[in-house]
């Protein structure tokens, strides 16, 4: 066929989304049983293994655990076969650990990867303001103007009355301000008790218009890893570095980083080819959890692309019998 010669190139999230299974799989065994820690751990231990299968040199550079004293796949860890191409990696094995220990809905296994150097480095930052939306809304919102105005911005550029907005937030104390202000401004208020990664894709995800917008301070490393997603469903995520007291300020300050910066999703992934993975550990609004049966367990993902924008959702069925033959995961 006359036209292009482009060789296809490859899409490493369809292979990181293995990984993410994995975790998921794994840490699903504990869904329930109080145990924050072990979940996690067990998500883990998962994920290192079957990330040292994937062919890459990768390099974690978000690792969780410095805001919870999780077990962690540490910053600065070497995985993968140690051959090209050169990523960097964003881990999330558990977003949701206390959703996941308490049996609750919303947790799911992450995983994000770009080329070296193109995942933000949040360094003592602990937390962000973040604000997700959907492509049709990006050039309308800006962080420096009250959250009222951005609502009434967002449903005006979507041709909607704002009492048809549906705003996400992580139900906490520091949210007080920002919870009034959608009640003020009529837009119904969606509040999760954990897991603002899925929170970004749903209200990035304009194919599946459940959130329109994402407000709140969360987790830095689940903002980078969420950029990632955002990206590949052609959104927008604005951030801005939030410091718990002046102790925490001057640590950022002293390391260089501004806390006045309005972060895009371009700043938070530099790169136009980043690869974004998840699955579903306990159901959510946003995949089914695993399920497990007499044959093994089903899973559910979701794998995206930046460069592409291909969004792929992944069921797949698992045979834990034959993979507990081979597997260095214990299944
Ligand atoms: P963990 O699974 O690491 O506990 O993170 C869950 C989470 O809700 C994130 O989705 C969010 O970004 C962060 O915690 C918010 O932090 P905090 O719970 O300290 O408010």
């Amino acid at each position: 066929m006359a036209g292009s010669t482009e060789r296809p190139d490859r899409n490493l999230a369809i292979e990181i989304v293995r990984v993410t299974e994995a975790a998921a799989m794994s840490a699903a065994r504990w869904q329930g049983r109080g145990d924050k820690e072990a979940g996690d751990q067990a998500a883990v231990d998962a994920m290192r293994q079957v990330l040292d299968t994937v062919v890459m040199e990768g390099t974690i550079i978000i690792g969780e655990g410095e805001k919870d004293e999780a077990p962690m796949l540490f910053n600065g860890e070497r995985v993968g076969t140690g051959q090209p191409p050169h990523v960097d990696l964003a881990v999330d094995p558990v977003d949701g650990t206390r959703l996941l220990a308490e049996g609750r809905p919303g947790a799911i296994a992450v995983l994000a990867a770009a080329p070296a150097g193109a995942l933000f480095d949040p360094g003592p930052c602990v937390y962000m303001e973040k604000l997700v939306v959907g492509g049709q809304v990006a050039d309308v919102v800006d962080l420096d103007r009250p959250l009222p105005d951005n609502l009434r911005a967002v449903a005006r550029a979507l041709d909607r009355d704002v009492s048809d907005i549906t705003v996400m937030m992580l139900d906490r104390d520091r949210h007080e301000r920002a919870k009034a202000d959608v009640r003020g401004v009529g837009a119904r208020l969606q509040l999760i008790p954990d897991g603002d990664v899925a929170g970004a894709i749903l209200a990035a995800w304009e194919e599946r218009p459940q959130v329109d917008v994402l407000y709140g301070i969360g987790g830095t490393p689940e903002g980078v890893t969420s950029a990632c997603a955002v990206k590949a469903l052609g959104g927008q995520i604005l951030g801005r570095l939030w410091a718990r007291g002046d102790a925490e300020a001057s640590e950022a300050r002293d390391a260089g980083y501004d806390l006045e910066r309005i972060l895009t999703v371009d700043d938070l992934v530099t790169s136009e080819d980043s690869f974004f993975a998840c699955t579903g550990i306990t159901n959510s609004q946003l995949l089914r959890g695993v399920l497990f049966d007499g044959i093994g367990a089903v899973t559910h993902s979701l794998v995206m692309r930046s460069k592409s924008g291909t969004v792929r959702t992944i069921e797949a069925r698992h045979r834990l019998k034959k993979l507990r033959e081979y597997a260095a995961v214990p299944y």
